[in-house]
Formats: structure tokens, sequence, C-alpha cells
């Protein structure tokens, strides 16, 4: 007979069968050079089950920069460090708008609406730079996030954050009016110059599923319950994936793959099955909101196989 994990292994398979075969892939994000050159066939998936165990499909192997992903590993880190003080700088409600907007920042007195659109991302990471130096900032986000993978082989690739930094005048933007509204305590170099590394964190779908874990695990890294968020910040932080993960398409992701999940511009979705799972994807095609277009797909094909849903 079929164990759980062969019928999980098949349904992946499936998964990337599925998006192989589909002729609507999206498009490549062209605003970061070195992202522009990305091959939009790709497509893997993996997926980190409570045993501990890794199963994939596909170029689950191949590493990429998770960008906005690192969203919420800065907020986890933030959180834990200044505690509620940061809601005071950052909202916590669906932007209904684009990732890079903007406009709400001037009706809104400079607060962004949550901690996942750029401005509300820039906001936590100027608010971690409170606690340390910018290197030692990085320093801090890289190690956590090794923590949370269980991996100490993760890098920053430096050609992306360059190649970010060279053409970011929309996150500048965003930076120098947070700072003429109070909003951004210290200079915008400093507050971007760490926010560019944290989205060129490097990882293949393997690595970003452990280090997911603490999402699907209540804080936890599964098998040995080691205690890596708490339990109520970790789901408050779902809670926020769920209604802003995926910005304007946060509802349509919701209707369709019904769980927590936070995409980034290089292609790749991190989701949380509570209790059971934790899910990375990647396919570098993304739709108008700027998530992956296949990556959707294969977790809408995954969450509906294996009746995964939080509701
Ligand atoms: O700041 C930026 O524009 C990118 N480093 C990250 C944006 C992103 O990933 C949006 N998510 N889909």
């Amino acid at each position: 007979m079929q164990s759980d994990q062969q019928k999980l292994q098949a349904i992946l398979d499936q998964a990337v069968d599925h998006a192989r075969a589909s002729t609507e892939r999206g498009r490549v994000a062209h605003y970061i050079p070195e992202l522009a050159k990305a091959d939009p066939q790709k497509a893997g998936i993996a997926v980190t089950l409570d045993n501990g165990e890794t199963i994939g499909a596909g170029d689950w192997q191949q590493p990429n920069t998770i960008q906005s992903i690192s969203k919420v590993f800065t907020l986890a880190l933030c959180l834990g460090t200044l505690g509620d003080n940061l809601w005071r700088r950052v909202g916590r409600e669906p932007s209904g708008s684009a990732f890079d907007s903007i406009l709400q920042l001037e009706h809104e007195n400079g607060i962004p609406r949550n901690p996942f659109v750029n401005a509300g991302a820039i906001v936590v990471t100027d608010a971690i730079l409170a606690t340390y130096q910018p290197k030692e900032a990085l320093g801090e986000i890289v190690r956590f996030v090794q923590g949370l993978t269980g991996d100490d082989q993760i890098f920053i690739d430096g050609r992306v954050a360059q190649s970010e930094e060279e053409t970011g005048h929309r996150n500048r933007a965003l930076a120098h009016y947070l700072a003429s509204c109070g909003n951004l305590y210290n200079p915008v170099a400093h507050t971007l110059g760490v926010y560019y590394n944290q989205c060129a964190l490097t990882m293949d779908c393997a690595q970003l599923s452990r280090a997911g874990r603490f999402l699907a695990f209540a804080g936890t890294l599964g098998p040995n319950r080691q205690q890596m968020v708490s339990m109520k910040r970790a789901r408050r932080i779902a809670a926020i994936m769920l209604t802003c993960g995926h910005y304007d398409g946060s509802g349509d992701f919701a209707y369709r793959v019904g769980l927590p999940a936070k995409s980034g511009v290089s292609g790749m979705i991190l989701a949380a099955v509570p209790g059971i799972a934790s899910i990375a994807v990647w396919s570098p095609g993304l739709d108008r909101n700027g998530n992956s277009h296949i990556g959707t797909q294969m977790l809408e094909y995954v969450t509906n196989e294996m009746d995964w849903t939080v509701f």
C-alpha cells in the first residue's frame, strides 16, 4: 500500500508536471536586472512535514533570492526585540494596492498599512537598526534564518543586492517619504542597505520550507519542539500573511489556496499548513500583483489534493 509520504510525493510530482505543461507562465520581474535573467520555465516545490522530513519535486533544489519573503523573518525578529511597540509605526491592514505603492503613505501620515508592503518592511528593518548597527543587524537576520532552517550555509547573494541598490529609486522614494514623516530613524542608505541584503537571502525550496516551520508548528521547529518564536507571535504573523502576504492578490490567494503565505518577486512563495506542513514553491513568472503565477497554481493543486486549508 502507498504510504502517506509516497502519496504526497506523487501529488508534488503531478503539481510540477501540470506547471511545466502550462502555457501561461506570467512575467519575470524586470525592475531588478539580476532577477530579469530568471528562466520562467523553472518550477519547484518542497514540503517539510511534522516529522522533520523534507520532500520535493521539480527545481526544488535550485537556490534563489527570497525577496519579500524575508519580510516575514525580519518581522519575527523585530517583534522579538521591540515587541508590540512596532505597531505604533506600522499597521496591520491589507493595503489593496501594489507592494511598492507610495500613494497611501501621504494619506496616512507615513504609517504604512502593513509590514509586508515595501514601505512597511523598510520601517521594520529600520526598527531592527534601533538595536544593531547595519552590519550587525544583517548578521542577526542571517543567523536567525539559519537557526530557523537548521542550516548555517545560507548566504546573501551580493550581486542581487547590488543590482537592486543601483536601480532602487522606488524604495529610496518610499524611505525618504517615511523619513519626511518622522517614521524612519536611520539614514536612508543604512536602512535600505540592510533591506536590499535581507531580500537577497538565498535559499532553495527545501531550505525555505524548513525556515517556515515556525509558522506551521506554532513557533517551533517541528519534531524536537524547540521554541524559536512564541506561539502567539507565530500565529499573529501567519494571520498577517493570510490577509496581506500577497498584496492586492491576498483575497484571491486565500480563496484559491486557503493558507497563510508570503510571496517574493523572485517567484518564491512560503505557505504554512498549521500542524501539518510548511511549503515552499518557486517559479519566476509573476502575475500582475507580483506574485508567482505558476507557484500559486502548484499550491492550489497540492492543497486541493491533500485537503490542506485553514478554513
Ligand atoms: O524591494 C523590492 O522591491 C524587492 N526587493 C522585494 C519586493 C517583493 O518581493 C514583492 N513581492 N512579491
